[in-house]
């Protein structure tokens, strides 16, 4: 059989996030987070399920990172606890830094590369009850936190990312209240974007001494009208505008783009944006990470059938300027989220960002799939996520042929996890986790993954 042979050096690894995997919210000096608060606040998380315990990684790390070795991974993307390095949101905790310096340890010595996210959305709470993202103020002690956590690290990571899904932290956390802090207002949710992208670019060249590359992982999605007609073009372009065009152009391009801002003008968005903002925020990224998972078909019938599931509770659209766009199914096989597959959409993204945004290195920081596994034999035969996943890769193998400049491949997400308002009712892990015992078990799709780490391609 043909091999699909990747460039040399690629990154072969697997992504996870602090609160969806530590557990030990109260060890060493940690202190609450947003998400500790949302969890506990009744209806907000399936069967009232949150973080404490979640995989007992901070516990475990050893031999998670063990595992992750013997399957073959050359990298892992994981992200930093701020209430475990700085309680309260200042200060520097010593003995929160320190567990990330045992991970980061034994990290090295398995020969794996760490890839380390300054915000996975969890947010020391005392910084949401001083007005959270919403507040300018944050970005500041956003910048503080990236210092103190490159100074105790750098020396041994070097590929630091700022934001995750940047819009996933606004416009859920903030718009829609799907996600902590569950607030719902759009006025709210776009200053806290500007602010998440503000943070990034404080945090950015602090991040660049002692030799190291920065990033960002925004979420991006393919994004088609259901139609030609004017209505729906007009619809894909206030979905692409907010979901995609919004981060890349201020990440890449330094402005924003005209349209969304106008788009965004009955929320107040332009007093947010103070003068030199965006030229803190563009052009500081090493590389640009991407999370994919699928893509909007989208209609400007809000009497469309079919919607995003962001949560099993969501009500509020999370689409400020763009609240009547209907999301609809277009009937590719679907994940257990619901969410449609699509390779194609990965190809499209890379290729566009590739052209449209030329000379950043590029990586795919999260991709992969929830679906229902079962134990049998003592193994999980995951045949569907194996398949998504060489579907997925297929995809990035083309746009490397087509002249992307693809650095490497994080599949989303190493260990079965909390899946925020799912709990642990979705899993989306290469290894299956018995939430009972905390037994790992490296489904069929990490053996075969690891198997496409080693060769360094697909066959
Ligand atoms: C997030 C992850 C999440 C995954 C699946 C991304 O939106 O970064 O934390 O678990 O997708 O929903």
């Amino acid at each position: 059989m043909a091999t699909r042979g990747f460039p040399e050096g690629f990154a072969w690894g697997a992504a996870t996030a602090s609160y969806q995997i530590e557990g030990s919210v109260t060890a060493d000096g940690r202190g609450a987070s947003i998400w500790d608060t949302f969890a506990h606040t009744p209806g907000k998380v399936l069967n009232g399920e949150n973080g404490d315990v979640a995989v007992d990684h901070y516990a475990r790390y050893a031999e998670d990172v063990a595992l992750m070795g013997s399957l073959g991974l050359n990298a892992y993307r994981f992200s930093l606890s701020w209430p475990r390095i700085q309680p309260g949101g200042r200060g520097v905790n010593g003995a929160g830094l320190d567990f990330y310096k045992r991970l980061v340890d034994e990290l090295l010595e398995q020969g794996i590369t760490p890839y380390a996210t300054l915000y996975h959305w969890d947010l020391p709470q005392e910084l949401q009850d001083a007005g959270g993202w919403p507040e300018r103020d944050t970005a500041y002690r956003f910048a503080e936190y990236a210092q103190v956590a490159h100074e105790a690290l750098s020396d041994r990571v070097k590929h630091w990312m700022t934001v995750n899904e940047p819009w996933c932290a606004a416009f859920l956390g903030y718009g829609s209240g799907d996600h902590a802090p569950g607030l719902r207002s759009s006025a709210q949710a776009v200053r806290a974007a500007h602010h998440l992208l503000l943070a990034h670019g404080l945090a950015a060249p602090l991040l660049k001494a002692n030799d190291c590359l920065v990033g960002a992982a925004p979420n991006l999605y393919a994004v088609t009208p259901v139609s030609d007609s004017e209505a729906d073009l007009d619809a894909a372009r206030r979905i692409d505008g907010l979901q995609n065009r919004f981060f890349l152009d201020a990440l890449l391009r330094g402005s924003y783009p005209e349209d969304v801002v106008a788009d965004l003008e009955p929320f107040g968005f332009a007093d947010v944006v103070q003068p030199g903002d965006l030229d803190l925020i563009g052009g500081k990224v090493d590389f640009l990470g991407i999370n994919y998972y699928s893509r909007h078909t989208v209609s400007a019938d809000p009497d469309a059938a079919g919607m995003v599931a962001t949560s099993p509770f969501a009500s509020a659209s999370p689409w400020p300027g763009a609240e009547s766009v209907a999301f609809v199914n277009a009937g590719r096989p679907v994940t257990d989220m619901g969410w449609e597959v699509d390779p194609g959409g990965l190809h499209e993204i890379l290729t566009r960002v590739a052209k449209e945004y030329p000379s950043v290195p590029l990586y795919i920081t999260e991709n992969g799939a929830a679906y229902v596994d079962t134990v049998a034999d003592g193994g999980v035969d995951d045949q569907e996520r194996l398949d998504y996943i060489e579907a997925h890769l297929a995809a990035c193998h083309d746009a490397i042929a087509d002249g992307v400049p693809l650095k490497g491949y994080f599949a989303w997400s190493f260990l079965d996890n909390f899946e925020w308002g799912w709990g642990y009712g979705k899993r989306f892990g290469l290894v299956y986790v018995d939430y009972e015992t905390q037994v790992r078990i490296p489904k069929s799709s990490a053996h075969w993954y690891g198997r496409v780490a080693r060769h360094n391609g697909l066959s």
